[in-house]
């Protein structure tokens, strides 16, 4: 039984998305709601295992198919181990990636299909879809032109992938804003770090206050 909240983030590469979310949770932490911080794929051990196996450059045979299981196998040892329990103590469980990056990247992208990747991601989560999603919009070339200037970053085997395959991942996510309107939510990533976060967290503050009587 689920009584936390599940929040996801998600975005193309470059959006920030992980510099806006490790500031999520420090504020949800000051505000003194009970939160958990994790990312996909990994978290933990088993999981992290599997991310090596994904992410590792030498790895140019991969077909698409491996990669989709992987990342779903990945994701439900992480929703075992990490999430349920959270949800069950009625914590804020926040997510660095989560099902939407399969439906982009392995179902949209590599063209696998997006509802054939949500058919094996069903077998892995259940019914445990995020209850909001906070997309970071930002245009595929100023994505990859951020990480190209932002040198500490490691480069992994995704990030290889050719300026088509993350216009392909962009557009995939912009299917998915249609598709699960009533979950994910658009942010403008393309502006200043500070009005994103602001921006951001006015969104968040009132989806968990609006459903959260039980958790603080
Ligand atoms: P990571 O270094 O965590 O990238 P980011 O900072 O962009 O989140 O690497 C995760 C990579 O894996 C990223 O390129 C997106 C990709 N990915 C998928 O293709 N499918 C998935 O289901 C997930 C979770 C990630």
């Amino acid at each position: 039984m689920k009584k936390g909240i599940f929040i996801t983030v998600e975005g193309p590469e470059g959006a920030g998305k992980t510099t806006i979310f490790r500031k999520l949770g420090e504020y949800l932490l000051e505000e003194g709601y009970q939160v958990l911080m994790t990312r996909e794929p990994g978290g933990i051990a088993i999981a992290e295992q599997i991310r090596e196996v994904i992410l590792d450059k030498e790895n140019t045979t991969m077909d698409a198919r491996t990669e989709a299981l992987l990342y779903a196998a990945a994701r439900r040892q992480h929703l075992v181990e990490k999430v349920k329990p959270a949800l069950e103590s009625r914590e804020i469980v926040l997510s660095d990636r989560f099902i939407d990056s399969s439906l982009a990247y392995q179902g949209y992208a590599r063209g696998l299909g997006i509802n054939e990747v949500l058919s094996i991601n069903q077998f892995a989560i259940g019914d445990m879809m995020p209850d909001l999603t906070l997309y970071f919009d930002i245009e595929p070339e100023i994505g990859l032109e951020r990480i190209s200037l932002h040198k500490g970053r490691e480069i992994n085997r995704l990030d290889l992938e050719k300026l088509e395959f993350h216009k392909k991942v962009h557009e995939g996510y912009h299917i998915l804003l249609n598709q699960f309107s009533e979950r994910i939510v658009k942010i403008d990533a393309s502006k200043a770090v500070e009005e994103v976060y602001n921006e951001t967290k006015t969104i968040l503050m009132n989806f968990i206050e609006s459903h959260s009587l039980q958790i603080k």
